[in-house]
C-alpha cells in the first residue's frame, strides 16, 4: 500500500515536471520581462505624424562628428597660413539674418564662449582680463568695420591668444556674429546682455543639440538623413538653416 502511494506520487512529480518542462521550452513565450521591453520613445526617435515632425527629445551633443560634411572647408576658402585665412573669409556672405531666434542663440554661445575674455557686453572687460589676457573690445569703431565674414572667420580659426572656437557650429557661429552686431549697436533693436541662465541651469539656456551631426548615431542610412534634413528645414530653431543657406550659400560663395 505504501509503496503504490509512492508510485502514485512519483507518477504526478513526473507529470508536473514534464508540463512545466513543456511550458518552459514553448517558443515565443517569455516568463522574464524587463522594464526596458516596454512602449517607450527612444532618446533619438524622431516623433512624426502628418503635419508635424519634432525635434529628437534628445540630440547628440555639439561637438558631434558631422556625417553629412562641414558647410565651409578650410581648404575651400583658403590655402593661406594665418592669419590670412581670416582675411580670405572676409567676403564670405553671412546667410543668417539676425532674426530674434538668431540673436537668442548666438547671445547664449556668446556668453558661454567669448564673454570670459571679451566681456558679457563685448567691452573688453572679461574677468580673463585680470588672469594677463587682454581682449580688444568688440564695439569699438574698428571691430565695427569689420565684415561679418571677417569676424566669423574670426570665431572659427582664432588668433595670438585668442583660441580658435570652431568647436561652434558652422550656421551657428553666423548667429554669434549676428549677436556681436548687436551689441556694437548696428542692428535695429538692442540686444540683451550677460549670462542667459544661473550656472548650471539646463534646457532653453543651453545651446541646441548639433544642427551639422545626426541626431541619431546608427544605423546610417540615406534614408534617415534625408529626414533628418527635414527636421533642420522644418525647425524653427536658432540654428536651422533657410533652405540652401547652408551647403549651397556660404560654401559656394567661399569656393569661388
Ligand atoms: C581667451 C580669450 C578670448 C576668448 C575666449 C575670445 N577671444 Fe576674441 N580675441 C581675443 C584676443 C586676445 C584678441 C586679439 C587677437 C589678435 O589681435 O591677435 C581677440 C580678437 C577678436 C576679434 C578681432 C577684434 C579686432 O578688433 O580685430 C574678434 C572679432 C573676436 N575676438 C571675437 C571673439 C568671439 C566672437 C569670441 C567667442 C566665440 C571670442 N572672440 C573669444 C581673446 C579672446
Amino acid at each position: 500500500m505504501s509503496s503504490d502511494r509512492r508510485r502514485g506520487r512519483a507518477g504526478r512529480l513526473a507529470r508536473a515536471a514534464a508540463l512545466a518542462g513543456a511550458v518552459l521550452a514553448a517558443p515565443g513565450c517569455s516568463w522574464f520581462t524587463a522594464f526596458v521591453e516596454q512602449p517607450k520613445l527612444d532618446p533619438w526617435e524622431v516623433v512624426s505624424y502628418p503635419g508635424h515632425v519634432a525635434q529628437p527629445t534628445r540630440g547628440n551633443p555639439q561637438y558631434s562628428v558631422p556625417i553629412t560634411g562641414t558647410v565651409v572647408s578650410a581648404f575651400q576658402v583658403s590655402y593661406m597660413p594665418l592669419p590670412g585665412t581670416i582675411d580670405s573669409m572676409s567676403a564670405l556672405k553671412n546667410p543668417t539674418a539676425p532674426t530674434e531666434a538668431s540673436l537668442v542663440n548666438g547671445r547664449k554661445l556668446f556668453e558661454i564662449n567669448c564673454a570670459v575674455c571679451h566681456g558679457p557686453a563685448g567691452k573688453g572687460d572679461g574677468p580673463a582680463l585680470k588672469y594677463g589676457i587682454p581682449a580688444p573690445a568688440l564695439v569699438t569703431d574698428h571691430a565695427k568695420g569689420l565684415s561679418d565674414g571677417y569676424i566669423w572667420g574670426m570665431i572659427r580659426n582664432g588668433r595670438g591668444a585668442m583660441p580658435t572656437y570652431d568647436r561652434i557650429e558652422e550656421m551657428e557661429r553666423w548667429d554669434v556674429v549676428n549677436y556681436v552686431r548687436g551689441l556694437q549697436g548696428k542692428l535695429a533693436q538692442a540686444v540683451p546682455t550677460g549670462p542667459v541662465g544661473y550656472p548650471g541651469q539646463t534646457g532653453d539656456a543651453l545651446p541646441s543639440p548639433t544642427a551639422d551631426a545626426p541626431t541619431r548615431p546608427v544605423p546610417y542610412t540615406p534614408a534617415w538623413l534625408d529626414s533628418a534634413r527635414v527636421i533642420r528645414a522644418q525647425t524653427p530653431g536658432p540654428s536651422a538653416p533657410a533652405a540652401g543657406a547652408g551647403t549651397g550659400a556660404a560654401a559656394g560663395g567661399a569656393a569661388r
